[in-house]
């Protein structure tokens, strides 16, 4: 309910004056896409009738030059002359929470992009409120139920795998990025990071589990479902970064899952301040819009009371140096001040 009050109050304060987002705070400018993809003839399994799987994505690509570009009715800095474009960055791919759109992220993927990165988020049909696809397509939420949450889990780990399978042909890669006409070659997707919120990370540790082209993750603030609790990784690098006193003691996948995971690189951290919904775009676009929420009850226990644009710094900062360590140290880790 209070996500609901909150996303009611950006919407208003974001149709009444034209925001154009903070710069990205790292050292590149990004360019944006956002391409509709069809997986053949893997079916839906939440779809009523027979449906090849579809998703949405959007792609974060780190480049030199800047110009903006309309995302939503706030505005990113983003690049769109394909000539300052390169694809020798490494791959992260994101995985949004339950029912919330990618694009509640969209600022920390730019920031983590700025990094030196290109980040890759997914929208999942019947899992997200309302999906629309650019042909129009509009699916509404299944609202998946307690059962049907392991089968969405799957079902994303394999749409995280299939977005990689895209991106290493050459029309794969170049229909993903929404440059049919740009010559793109090459980029790489054996060493790939996944981070994801709540049950995104669910489903960025199961596609760990089944595809090992994935070699570093991170949840943020997630419950993790079997069966990647009772296996573990193995020989993957994992972070668990998350709210005020959420820890292995206090959720018991964590504390499965960590026991059973070895040979990797594994840490975990909790964020002082930090709330759920911390780790995404809300605390900075409330602070971005002005948005008024003192009093708001709920609102603390929801979203923290760490202030925005150092929301954004800190998760940027520590998913931009574990991914550096973590995908084997290039492109380098530098120090960010916190
Ligand atoms: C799925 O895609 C394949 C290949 O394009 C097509 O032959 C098939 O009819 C599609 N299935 C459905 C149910 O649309
Ligand atoms: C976290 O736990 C400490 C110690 O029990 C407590 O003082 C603090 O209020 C808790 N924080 C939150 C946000 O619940
Ligand atoms: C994983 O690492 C262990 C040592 O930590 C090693 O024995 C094992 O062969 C590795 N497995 C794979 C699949 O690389």
């Amino acid at each position: 309910m209070i996500l609901q009050i909150l996303l009611f109050l950006l919407l208003v304060a974001a149709a009444s004056s034209a925001t154009l987002i903070t710069h990205p705070p790292g050292p590149y400018d990004t360019f944006y896409n956002t391409v509709q993809l069809t997986d053949t003839p893997r079916l839906d399994p939440f779809s009523p009738n027979p449906t090849n799987r579809t998703i949405l994505t959007s792609t974060f690509i780190p480049t030199y030059s800047t110009a903006s570009a309309s995302v939503t009715p706030l505005t990113l800095s983003t690049c769109p002359r394909l000539s300052h474009l390169s694809f020798n960055y490494p791959l992260l791919i994101f995985s949004p929470g339950l029912s919330t759109t990618r694009l509640l992220y969209n600022i920390l993927a730019q920031a983590i992009a700025s990094e030196g990165y290109i980040v890759l988020s997914i929208d999942y049909p019947y899992d997200i409120e309302i999906l629309e696809f650019p042909n129009g397509n509009i699916i509404p939420s299944l609202d998946l139920t307690d059962t049907q949450i392991p089968l969405g889990v799957q079902t994303r780990a394999r749409d995280i795998s299939f977005i990689i399978d895209q991106l290493s042909t050459p029309s794969g890669l170049s229909m993903l990025l929404g440059l049919p006409n740009c010559k793109v070659e090459w980029l790489r997707t054996e060493r790939v990071g996944v981070y994801g919120h709540s049950l995104g990370d669910a489903a960025a540790a199961e596609a760990m589990r089944l595809d090992s082209r994935i070699v570093a993750g991170i949840n943020l603030d997630g419950t993790m479902f079997a069966p990647v609790i009772e296996t573990g990784l193995h020989n993957q690098s994992f972070l668990l970064f998350e709210h005020e006193n959420k820890t292995q003691d206090t959720d018991s996948t964590w504390k499965e899952f960590w026991g059973n995971t070895r040979g990797g690189w594994k840490v975990e951290l909790e964020l002082k301040g930090a709330q759920y919904y911390t780790f995404s775009d809300l605390p900075v676009l409330l602070e971005v819009l002005g948005v008024d929420v003192e009093g708001l009850p709920g609102v603390e226990g929801s979203i923290g009371r760490l202030e925005g644009q150092r929301v954004v710094d800190i998760i940027r900062g520590i998913v931009g140096v574990f991914f550096g360590v973590g995908l084997g140290g290039d492109p380098e880790v530098r120090i960010i001040a916190l």
